[in-house]
């Protein structure tokens, strides 16, 4: 699903607290050791560029569909010569080389955890036989016995809230059959600033369990308090 709108604010909305970046390269560094990572749906690089100020040593990918969001990924990642970025579509990319550890947050294919009800996976490819084709392209770019992290969000829920430069950030969600659509707004005073909308397709917990396992990814549970990812094994 393409971010060209939301790609100049992107930044300002994330980083006024949409997602924690500390946390979670906090939580990815726990499943060390790896030598080799690939994003997917790297966007503009936020979780990365953190990633690669911890370690230098680490071997990064970052693919993208959006090339508005590389382009911002590309200005702030140029500086660490161990980042490569690529601008793919999941659902075929083919970069030749396998990685240690793959994951996703926000990007792609997520959990959303709502208590204590069973997770389920959201996906940002709306129909199922793209889905399967980029799990079984993800799937080989996976070593054999490398790691799949798959992102924890908490449940999506209409909110408007200011973020950091006084513009007005607010989402909307309306269900939709085996998903969800969702509008971004913002707002500067009167004025629309960006509007996006992204039309979402979920699975439940078993269907994504078998949808992965059956891409060789099995799922290896643990218990880390404030975990962001849920942990697949490459068989
Ligand atoms: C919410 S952003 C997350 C970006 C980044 N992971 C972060 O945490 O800031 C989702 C990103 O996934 C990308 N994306 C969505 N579908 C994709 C696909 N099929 N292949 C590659 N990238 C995709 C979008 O272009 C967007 O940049």
């Amino acid at each position: 699903m393409d971010y060209t709108n939301m790609s100049g604010h992107y930044d300002v909305i994330m980083t006024s607290g949409y997602y924690d970046y500390k946390g979670i390269v906090d939580s990815l560094v726990k499943h060390k050791p790896f030598d080799s990572v690939l994003e997917i749906g790297c966007g503009t690089g936020l979780i990365l560029e953190e990633l690669a100020k911890r370690d230098a040593q680490i071997k990064i990918t970052g693919v993208d569909l959006t090339r508005a969001m590389l382009d911002i990924a590309q200005k702030r990642l140029g500086k660490f010569p161990s980042i490569e970025l690529s601008e793919q579509n999941v659902v075929h990319f083919d970069l030749q080389k396998q990685f240690d550890l793959a994951f996703s947050y926000g990007g792609v294919w997520y959990f959303v955890i709502d208590g204590d009800n069973e997770p389920f996976m959201v996906s940002h490819i709306p129909e199922d036989a793209p889905n399967e084709e980029g799990l079984h392209q993800l799937s080989k770019h996976v070593q054999s016995g490398g790691q799949l992290l798959l992102g924890i969000q908490g449940p999506h829920h209409d909110y408007e809230r200011p973020i950091s430069n006084g513009m007005i950030y607010s989402q909307k969600i309306l269900p939709r059959e085996r998903g969800f659509i969702k509008h971004y707004y913002l707002n500067d005073g009167p004025n629309k600033v960006m509007e996006q909308t992204v039309t979402y397709r979920t699975y439940s917990f078993e269907e994504s369990l078998k949808m992965l396992s059956d891409n060789g990814f099995e799922y290896a549970p643990n218990s880390d308090t404030g975990k962001k990812f849920l942990s697949f094994k490459k068989r």
